[in-house]
């Protein structure tokens, strides 16, 4: 059987905080875009959570991965001051469907932080608490951010048609094919329902 391993760090983002409200910060849209390929390739599942310049990230997969890629997250230097929160071998995958699920600032993460005394997302003065209060929340809250990371990082100026998806690491989904039959059907059903009144008004 895999050994498997979850670890749950914090980091400061060494670039500058965006003041833009309006979407996703783009160094962070592409870490996730990086992220969500390599991941895929190597078998390991997350999440990040990124407000007021620091970073909250759940990796879970085999352990020489996650260890490896560690690593490589302490030479980055788009963030600074990791510090490892909790490291524990896992039974199953939290985060199965997610390759990096990405979670953005909102009520429920601003609620919480007021609810323990907080103003902002300072996670180096959590506790163990709180930590787990965190991971709980995250793993329930969408990722608004699946079409919108990945139309930013291929092709800029793509329209962004939908904001959420509850599976990002499924194949796209297929035609609904009852959908097309029921507007074939309401077709021919209108078309019959004008003949049938032409020839009850003597027109035919
Ligand atoms: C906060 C943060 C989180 C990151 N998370 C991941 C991750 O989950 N997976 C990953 O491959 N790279 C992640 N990276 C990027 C890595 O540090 C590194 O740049 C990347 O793995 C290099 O990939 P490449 O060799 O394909 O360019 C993260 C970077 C930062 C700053």
């Amino acid at each position: 059987m895999t050994d498997l391993i979850r670890i749950v760090y914090i980091s400061r983002a060494t670039f500058p905080i965006s003041k833009a409200n309006d979407g996703i910060e783009p160094t962070v849209a592409r870490i996730l875009s990086t992220s969500r390929t390599n991941n895929r390739k190597n078998g390991l599942v997350g999440m990040l959570y990124y407000g007021d310049g620091c970073f909250f990230q759940c990796l879970e997969g085999e352990t020489s991965k996650v260890q490896a890629l560690y690593k490589t997250l302490l030479k980055d230097p788009r963030h600074k001051d990791l510090k490892v929160l909790a490291s524990e071998p896992i039974k199953r995958l939290s985060f199965p469907d997610w390759s990096m699920k990405y979670v953005p600032v909102d009520e429920h993460m601003l609620k919480l932080l007021e609810e323990h005394g907080f103003d902002t997302f300072d996670p180096y003065r959590f506790d163990h608490h709180l930590v787990e209060r965190v991971m709980q929340l995250l793993q329930g809250v969408p990722d608004p951010t699946i079409p919108v990371v990945e139309a930013r990082a291929s092709a800029p100026a793509r329209t962004v048609l939908a904001m959420t998806d509850p599976h990002p690491d499924s194949p796209p989904p297929v035609p609904d094919k009852t959908a097309k039959l029921s507007l074939v059907i309401s077709i021919v059903a209108l078309v019959i329902s004008g003949c049938a009144l032409l020839i009850a008004l003597g027109l035919v």
